[in-house]
């Protein structure tokens, strides 16, 4: 495990000011699509790398003046870059959803969102229970299909060599009118995992699994007990593993119109989260294992291993509530504001047991590990983290996190700069588990404009290639990557 007594990183409250105010610049919208070859090229772009980015991500924050409550609301837009043959081809697109272009006309909030209010009090709001489908989560390229996923609805189909969007796609059948489907799918063993929640009340939990070419190939449905805000999941060959933190809600002031429904959530730290672990085999076999209370939007990786569960998840003592007065980033208290950690779990498959373990003081989101290690007992797990290891702060490294303790290292961008989600691209010839590139979307507040970084997995601290972007692209949410180049 790792030594968490490292070096503290003693910022000056002027520094963090300006750490702050730099990052929040990366919030700004990005009003304009292009396409493009990429020519600004510091390094060489490997010949083995030939397949295509995709990632998604609010693309811009307000309309015509009037601001979004809540990053998460934010117009999808989908950013592709392709590599073949050593050269790199960009395109972004916003997700022509039936929200983006009703307020692009309308040049006003027209829908309600995650913690987004409408203009005009609550007599604007009251009983609207509509949101915006808002596209702006994950992206996956899967049986063919380009998604881009929003985890309160159906995701978008989008024409992968063109990015012009098709439309809401129930995926050949699988998902009725009401269902939604989440934007953390999980692939294991060339099959597809997702789950949806469906509802506010009385919510039930849906699990798919996809073959390659998307056909179903199981269903599960499970009343929930409590409200659910399932944010992500995990897998192993044999399990679902869901964490169901101590939220409760009171929609009232939701339905009334007075309150966005992300300020109806209220957190209960002085109960447990669950660990729901559900077959993938037998009908109905759930368990429900309490463990301490903790909120977390992301998992790690999850495998069995002597009639356990290990798996890592990011953990913050109590949820991050935003509300639409302090939407603002550049004003974010960082040293009041909850922080994840990473922590390891060990949930006993035979006894009502569940311990934990904090592997890094860093704040952190967004993990991921070698594609082929998902539901495999990893030795690396890599994420965006804070540059410091006492809490809060933006999101700025990236950290290959080794667990053996042996070989961790830290990526730091430049201390203007922040590196968004790194996405594992394997090396197509070798099956380490280090083996291949992590590739990231880095915003430079010096420059106002963005990169795509290519780091070696080995050595994370060795930049294959930067690939500067002629304009920026805002902070985003989760990526994919597909062999297929699209051009
Ligand atoms: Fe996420």
């Amino acid at each position: 495990m790792q030594d968490l007594e490292q070096p503290v990183m003693n910022l000056t409250t002027s520094d963090k000011q300006t750490l702050i105010k730099n990052w929040a610049e990366g919030y700004k919208s990005q009003l304009n699509e292009y396409n493009y070859e990429i020519e600004n090229i510091e390094g060489e772009i490997p010949h083995e790398l030939e397949g295509t980015i995709f990632r998604n991500g609010p693309g811009k924050f307000e309309v015509n003046g009037q601001k979004f409550g809540h990053i998460f609301d934010g117009d999808g837009m989908i950013c592709r870059i392709a590599f073949s043959q050593g050269k790199a081809y960009f395109q972004n697109s916003y997700v022509r959803t039936e929200g983006y272009l009703a307020e692009k006309k309308a040049g006003k909030i027209l829908y309600r969102g995650f913690g987004t209010q409408k203009p005009g009090g609550f007599l604007a709001n009251i009983f609207d229970i509509k949101f915006k489908n808002a596209a702006n989560t994950n992206v996956l390229h899967w049986g063919d299909k380009l998604l881009a996923m929003w985890e309160g609805g159906k995701p978008h189909q989008l024409n992968p060599q063109t990015l012009e969007t098709i439309g809401l796609d129930d995926l050949n059948g699988l998902l009725d009118p009401n269902k939604s489907f989440s934007a953390h799918p999980k692939i294991i063993d060339d099959v597809l995992v997702n789950f949806g929640v469906q509802g506010i009340t009385n919510q039930q939990l849906v699990i798919w699994e996809l073959d390659k070419n998307g056909n179903k190939l199981k269903e599960k449905s499970f009343p929930m007990e409590g409200f659910a805000f399932l944010h992500d999941m995990l897998i192993t060959p044999n399990y679902y593993i869901f964490i169901q933190h101590p939220f409760k809600i009171g929609a009232l002031p939701f339905l009334f119109g007075f309150q966005s429904i992300e300020q109806c959530f209220g957190f209960d730290k002085n109960k447990p989260a669950k660990i729901i672990v559900i077959s993938r085999h037998e009908d109905n076999q759930m368990n429900i294992i309490e463990g301490d209370s903790f909120f977390g939007f992301h998992h790690g990786n999850a495998w069995e291993k002597d009639d356990h569960i290990y798996f890592q998840s990011c953990c913050s003592d109590v949820y991050p509530q935003m509300t639409q007065e302090n939407s603002d980033m550049s004003k974010i208290a960082y040293d009041k504001f909850p922080t994840s950690n990473l922590y390891q779990f060990k949930v006993s498959l035979t006894s009502p047991k569940v311990t934990r373990e904090k592997l890094d003081n860093r704040g952190c989101e967004f993990p991921c590990v070698h594609p082929n290690w998902v539901g495999k007992e990893n030795r690396y797990i890599y994420m965006n983290v804070t540059d410091n290891n006492n809490g809060g702060g933006p999101l700025q490294n990236i950290i290959k996190l080794d667990l053996t303790g042996e070989a961790t290292q830290v990526w730091n961008p430049s201390p203007t700069a922040f590196a968004g989600e790194p996405i594992f691209v394997p090396h197509p010839e070798k099956n380490g588990e280090d083996d291949g590139w992590l590739v990231s979307l880095v915003y430079d507040s010096s420059t106002n404009k963005s990169y795509l970084a290519i780091l070696s997995a080995q050595d994370i601290n060795q930049v294959v290639a930067k690939l500067h972007l002629s304009h920026h692209i805002p902070h985003g949410f989760h990526g994919t990557w597909t062999s297929k180049a699209f051009i």
